[in-house]
């Protein structure tokens, strides 16, 4: 097998992993891994912005309380108060490498999103705020010396011995390359593939939380998954995400029956907290036995609509619907993974030499809801920390690894199948509202796919196959295990909090058998 060695890997080339290469390439030698092309990743596209007290009506203890309360009482209060601390400079720095976020004269412009008490979310050229920080990134790694990229290879394995963590196998052009470092560092994003309806690329298959899960790293409150509200939904689109700061602005949620309805549901209305929203939207859609709500933005200027929402007024016309003078269709999507892979708040796991961060990681920033735009932000700082940490690593012997790596792939026959069932089963039976009934149909089901995926798979389909599922079983586990609802989780058969102030931490037993553990939380 081809090897390839280097003082520091990571994996993943988002905002997380970009950031972290940037901090650690003074150190020694990066190599970032990357599935697709380097900007291919959830980071791209994300639209409404970035959170941080920078305005003059905010402050960091208000981003702080809002975050915590977002949390649902399962934040790590230290990482947020890093989060929020740190966020501000951060953002300027970013801003000094050649970011450009959008002004309202001279002075930054901030945006409203739900569950935020002010106007701090910063956003770029309207509705591309992801893809600009993925722009300054990724010019920035260019100009730095120490950076190398080995772009369309995908982490397959990470090899871990009695020293820790010593690199990971990745597969290009369908052939093993071993890669040796020091030090390893995650950042390979969300798990949004493995439900059917998703408003994340097609590199989001959980990879990540997978790879580390199989070699003994711990998967805290993975049953955390955010549903954004408003995705597209309309027949041969994609489901493209409708920007809550179009609600922000003052877009208005309607059934079909043309009646808006979320008034109804929370005080905050279109404002209120993503989970609320989303199954307001459900019970609408159960209620008018129809597939959608609609997003009104007609009664908004429509230079205003232009030029707030450029990117999504575009695509959306791309499909026969001009969104200043047209309703919406819209339902909800899997968005984002509170949970992952257990970190400290300086990126490090339970085994050494391994490092994550972004939304692969679970710093406790989260709890058991995000707050909106808070993501992009933690990608930054705790990008940065992970690489900081990282760099401790630097003079640890690089070596091969004490055992020996027999990699024999096969092929798997029906991957796509296996794909489709998976995400047809996660979305019916562990989506927005779960019960026991629905949780051990998915449970059954994963099994059963579970006994037909046995082996190694030299394709990237597969690959995913097998790293989608084995994230799909340890959050059917997580949720059936938490017997109440909090946050993102909603349970019909356990509606109250009782019992629901710890984390879930999933351990791999015995060929990815899973053992759930519970981290009571001080309150
Ligand atoms: P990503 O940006 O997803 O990057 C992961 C990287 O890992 C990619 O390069 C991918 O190719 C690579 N990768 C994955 N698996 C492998 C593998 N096996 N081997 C090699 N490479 C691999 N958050 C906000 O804060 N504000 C927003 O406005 C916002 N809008 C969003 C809009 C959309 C449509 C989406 C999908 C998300 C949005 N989010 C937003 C969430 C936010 O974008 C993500 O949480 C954040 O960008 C994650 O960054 P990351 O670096 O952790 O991962
Ligand atoms: C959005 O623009 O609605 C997405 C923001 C986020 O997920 O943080």
């Amino acid at each position: 097998m081809e090897c390839i060695e280097t003082d520091f890997l990571v994996i993943g080339s988002g905002v997380a992993g970009l950031r972290a290469a940037i901090e650690l390439s003074d150190a020694g030698n990066v190599l970032v891994v990357t599935k697709d092309v380097m900007k291919e990743s959830s980071t791209e596209y994300a639209q409404g912005g970035v959170a941080a007290a920078l305005s003059d009506e905010d402050e960091v203890g208000i981003h702080y309380s809002d975050t915590i309360k977002a949390g649902d009482g399962l934040c790590r209060e230290e990482a947020v108060r890093v989060l929020v601390e740190e966020g501000p400079d951060r953002i300027m720095e970013l801003i000094q490498w050649g970011a450009e976020f959008d002004k309202k004269g001279t002075k930054l412009d901030f945006t409203l999103e739900a569950a935020h008490s002010r106007r701090r979310v910063l956003h770029a050229h309207g509705d591309s705020t992801g893809r600009e920080i993925e722009r300054v990134l990724i010019n920035k790694i260019t100009n730095m010396g120490n950076i190398s990229r080995f772009p369309f290879a995908m982490g397959v394995d990470l090899i871990v011995d009695d020293r820790g963590c010593v690199g990971a196998v990745v597969i290009r052009d369908n052939q093993p390359v071993m890669i040796l470092s020091r030090a390893t560092l995650l950042a390979t994003g969300g798990a949004g593939q493995i439900f059917q309806r998703t408003t994340n690329p097609a590199v989001t298959t959980g990879d990540g939380m997978a790879m580390a899960f199989r070699v003994g790293a711990f998967l805290e409150n993975m049953e955390f998954v955010q549903f954004h509200p408003t995705a597209l939904f309309y027949p041969g689109a994609p489901q493209f995400l409708l920007s809550e700061a179009m609600r922000g602005e003052g877009g208005i949620l309607k059934n079909i029956k043309g009646e808006s309805f979320m008034k109804n549901y929370h005080p905050d209305g279109e404002l209120a907290p993503r989970d609320v929203v989303s199954r307001a939207i459900i019970s609408e859609m159960v209620k008018t036995k129809a597939s959608h709500v609609y997003l009104d933005l007609t009664h908004l200027d429509s230079d205003f609509i232009k030029q707030r929402f450029p990117r999504i007024y575009s695509t959306c016309l791309s499909f026969g619907i001009d969104i200043t003078s047209e309703m919406i269709p819209v339902s909800p999507a899997a968005h984002y993974f509170m949970g992952g892979v257990k970190t400290d708040i300086q990126g490090r796991t339970n085994i050494p030499g391994l490092y994550a961060a972004g939304e692969v990681a679970s710093t406790g920033v989260h709890g058991a809801n995000r707050l909106a735009s808070n993501s992009l932000l933690e990608g930054l700082v705790y990008g940065k920390r992970a690489g900081e940490a990282a760099r401790e690593r630097a003079s640890t012997p690089l070596s091969r690894p004490s055992h020996n790596l027999e990699i024999k792939f096969s092929v798997l026959d029906k991957a796509e199948r296996y794909r489709e069932r998976i995400r047809r089963i996660m979305w019916e039976r562990a989506g927005i509202i779960r019960c026991n009934e629905s949780l051990e149909t998915a449970r059954r089901t994963l099994a059963e796919i579970k006994g037909l995926l046995k082996g190694n798979y030299q394709d990237r389909s597969a690959l995913e196959v097998k790293n989608m599922l084995h994230c799909s079983l340890v959050i059917v586990e997580s949720a059936l295990q938490r017997r109440c609802s909090i946050g993102a989780h909603y349970r019909s058969d356990y509606p109250g909090k009782d019992g629901c102030f710890y984390n879930s931490v999933a351990k791999a037993e015995k060929e990815v058998e899973i053992v759930i553990e519970r981290k009571e939380v001080k309150r």
